[in-house]
């Protein structure tokens, strides 16, 4: 579904050159479910940006299904990014201006998709999050771990192959922790999504298939 082939990443400021990623392959399988966790500053944020193609490396490459992402163009990196992945960050990052409805549907709109079964799905997923009743009301209403199962029901709203999940529950108390993690893995599992979960907490990464420790931008275990 996903693989990296030896991935590196190095920033360069003024004089100093700061290695993010060393040397990173990992293959990650349909459906397959993996969290990385690893000390600051070790390259998890780096790697996962990478693998979203929102960051590139400095060398290396990322197969999506396949494409080499770091290979296409603008308008297909663009439109993979669009149909075949799904992005939830730490800060939810949810539109103020619109309702919940509409942010779910944001991912169908970026791609003209919005259609009545677009909308179906979107309440499906919202029902699935326990936001139903709340889908008309904006961002600043709900409360983090609220936010973050919107977050969630968008991200997955356009049925990607892969989710990305950087630190999702880092800004959430244990218990809704808890209930954005449940929701995450049993959609996921539901829709055969594979889910690449950053995380600094050890009872988040239990619930995954496989975990994988960054040290120093490589894989220590
Ligand atoms: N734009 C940048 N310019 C220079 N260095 C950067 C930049 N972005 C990241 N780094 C450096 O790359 C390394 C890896 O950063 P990264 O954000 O991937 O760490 P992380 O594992 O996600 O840490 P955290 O757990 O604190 O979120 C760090 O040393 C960081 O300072
Ligand atoms: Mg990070």
């Amino acid at each position: 579904m996903l693989e990296t082939r030896d991935l590196h990443k190095s920033y360069q400021s003024g004089d100093a050159k700061v290695q993010a990623l060393g040397g990173v392959s990992l293959k990650i399988f349909p459906g397959e479910i993996i969290a990385i966790t690893g000390p600051s500053g070790c390259g998890k944020s780096t790697l996962l940006h990478i693998l979203g193609a929102l960051d590139t490396p400095t060398s290396g490459q990322v197969y999506l299904e396949g494409h080499p992402l770091h290979s296409l163009n603008d308008d297909k990196l663009t439109s993979l990014r669009q149909l075949r992945i799904g992005f939830v960050f730490q800060f939810f990052h949810l539109l103020p201006t619109l309702t919940v409805e509409e942010n779910v549907l944001l991912p169908l709109l970026l791609s003209g998709r919005v259609d009545g079964v677009g909308k179906a799905r979107a309440r499906d997923l919202l029902e699935a999050v326990a936001l139903a009743d709340r889908m008309h009301h904006r961002p600043h209403q709900l409360s983090g771990g609220q936010m973050q199962r919107a977050a969630l029901a968008r991200a997955l709203v356009h049925r990607p192959s892969v989710l990305l999940a950087d630190e999702p529950t880092g800004n959430l108390d244990s218990a809704s922790s808890a209930a954005v993690v449940n929701l995450l893995t049993s959609l996921a599992r539901r829709e055969k999504t594979s889910v690449v979960l950053v995380t600094h907490s050890e009872e988040v990464a239990k619930a995954a298939d496989r975990r994988i420790r960054l040290v120093d931008g490589r894989i220590h275990s």
